[in-house]
């Protein structure tokens, strides 16, 4: 059992769930972008890793004055995600659909990790490590950026597949 006693403590265990979610994201989204159908959903996949791995370097130069814990904190709720995830594309018989499953996992992710930024962020500032904040801040607004572009390609695929339904339907 972990003892998380002051609030310092929850930030660091936090902090150290984040790095994990992180690191399980980036071996995963390559094999997202090669597994998209667009071109444009496997390039944003690829941008995203790209970000990940800075997610991570900001994480280690806050976590450099922490030693590490002796038990590995890792991220159940990622990794349940991916989980998840991997079963239901591994079901989905249409390439098309496949896409969408991408984006609705990659939204699902991005939520997850705005909710944990937003919640490291309150920490850093109530606990005035003003140079962490800033960090996450700037980690928080991609995640939000990350959100949003994946939110118009579901709308869009969305719109696409039930397009190819109507049409399915009146030939
Ligand atoms: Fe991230």
């Amino acid at each position: 059992m972990i003892k998380l006693e002051l609030l310092e403590d929850l930030y660091v265990d936090r902090l150290y769930k984040l790095r994990d979610a992180e690191a399980q994201l980036a071996r995963v989204l390559l094999k997202f972008a090669q597994n998209a159908e667009s071109d444009e959903l496997a390039k944003c996949f690829e941008i995203h890793f790209g970000t990940t791995q800075t997610h991570l370097d900001r994480l280690e130069a806050i976590l450099g004055r922490y030693s590490d814990p002796l038990t590995p904190r890792t991220s159940k709720g990622m990794r349940g995600i991916l989980a998840e995830a991997k079963i239901l594309i591994a079901g989905a018989v249409d390439r098309g659909l496949r896409d969408e499953l991408l984006v609705a996992t990659g939204e699902t992710i991005a939520h997850y990790e705005i909710a944990g930024y937003s919640i490291a962020l309150t920490f850093a500032r109530a606990l005035h490590f003003h140079s962490d904040a800033e960090l996450l801040r700037r980690t928080l607004a991609d995640e939000r950026s990350v959100e949003r572009e994946l939110a118009r390609f579901a709308q869009a695929l969305a719109a696409e597949a039930v397009d190819d339904q109507d049409k399915a339907v009146s030939e």
